[in-house]
């Protein structure tokens, strides 16, 4: 697979998962472990505001367990040695990507070490836990207000940059989704955008998704091993 010039990548929890990061679907995911509705809606928030810090302390606190993976290390190869456009596009909140080397990548979903204040409405890299200590949650870095939350997108929420990710998708030859189940929009729909606007289509993924009826070609097996085989392919050719 070799000849394109603009890529765009979209990544979800499967990239991760060889890296030992729960994904959310699957048997045990974390959705069966954890109501979504409790922790991933801005009325769970209001509601119980320490459930939901936290949540995303518990996982932002396993993160510093855990290493970038095969599949990680090729995108971030891909991006370092690909001399045309790329994007990696990623539903992760985890920061596996960027430990891997990889520069070209936008968190759609947000990331969990990043704080988003609901006063100023500022984004702050953010590494502690989020919760409240002796009563107190921790202060803004930027305006001192003690309403900070997870800069993390929940459902109801717009993701980010959408505009963005819309314009590299017109302009992709080729569009590339891997370890994501298709059940979330609008990421779910980026394959039906991509290829009504001309691209080439790839899953790479463990198991057929949702959506794979979508693609070009859908390839199954683990990430860490179809990633690096594609990469080589893009960049040996
Ligand atoms: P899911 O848990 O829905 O899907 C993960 C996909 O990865 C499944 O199709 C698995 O078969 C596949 N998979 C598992 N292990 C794999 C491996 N080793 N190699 C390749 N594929 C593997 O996760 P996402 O699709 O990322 O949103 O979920 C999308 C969004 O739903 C998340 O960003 C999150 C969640 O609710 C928000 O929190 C807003």
């Amino acid at each position: 697979m070799s000849g394109f010039n603009n890529i765009v990548i979209l990544t979800g929890a499967g990239i991760s998962a060889e890296s030992g990061i729960d994904t959310f679907r699957s048997a045990g995911g974390l959705w069966e472990q954890h109501n979504v509705e409790d922790v991933a809606t801005p009325e769970g928030f209001a509601r119980d505001p320490d459930l939901v810090l936290g949540f995303y302390d518990m996982r932002r606190e396993a993160l510093r367990e855990r290493e970038p993976n095969a599949a990680h290390n090729a995108l971030a190869l891909l991006d370092a040695e690909f001399a045309g456009e790329l994007l990696i596009v990623t539903q992760n909140v985890d920061d596996l990507h960027e430990r891997a080397g990889a520069k070209r990548v936008l968190h759609m979903h947000g990331e969990l070490k990043s704080a988003l204040c609901t006063s100023c409405e500022m984004r702050s890299p953010w590494d502690a836990p989020m919760s409240a200590k002796d009563g107190q949650r921790p202060p803004c870095p930027v305006c001192w207000a003690r309403t900070l939350r997870p800069d993390v997108v929940w459902f109801g929420e717009m993701p980010y940059q959408m505009e963005r990710i819309y314009r590299a998708l017109r302009e992709a030859d080729l569009f590339v989704s891997i370890g994501t189940s298709g059940a979330v929009y609008p990421a779910a729909g980026f394959v039906r955008d991509a290829r009504d606007l001309g691209a080439q289509t790839l899953e790479l993924n463990l198991e057929r998704s949702e959506g794979s009826h979508w693609f070009h070609e859908s390839r199954q097996g683990r990430a860490g091993d179809l990633v690096p085989a594609w990469v080589e392919e893009v960049l040996g050719g």
